[in-house]
């Protein structure tokens, strides 16, 4: 028999998720950094992953993809630092450096519409 699926904290928690602004997903932040996403300017939140400020900027996202641990590499996104070079890193484990520029998102992962973003 498997786990026992209770209604009443299914509703509770997706109560929370519906009304938590997207600013409680942060690190806590100072200041913003710039970060190019496919030639786009962002102002993000510094001390976040490059997953995490995704999902900020609402990108469309397929959740089921990604562990956000390290683990499935799903994540894989290719930048181009400060020195030009181009590399891989995990989204879910690089945290954002002002300059950094985006070249190519995780598969799974798509600019979302800029017209519908509400970032409390
Ligand atoms: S989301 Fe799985 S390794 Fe980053």
């Amino acid at each position: 028999m498997g786990p026992k699926f209770d209604l009443e904290e299914f509703l509770i928690i997706k109560e929370v998720l519906m009304t938590t602004p997207l600013g409680d997903i942060l690190e806590d932040y100072e200041r913003l950094v710039q970060l190019t996403i496919l030639k786009t300017v962002y102002p993000v939140p510094e001390n976040n992953t490059i997953l995490r400020l995704l999902q900020y900027l609402q990108f469309n996202i397929t959740f089921g993809r990604f562990c956000w641990n390290g683990d499935c590499k799903n994540c894989a996104f290719r930048y181009r630092g400060p020195d030009g070079r181009e590399r891989t890193a995990l989204g879910c484990q690089t945290v954002v450096r002002s300059g950094m520029k985006i070249v190519k998102l995780p598969a799974g992962i798509t600019p979302g519409d800029p017209d519908s973003s509400d970032r409390t």
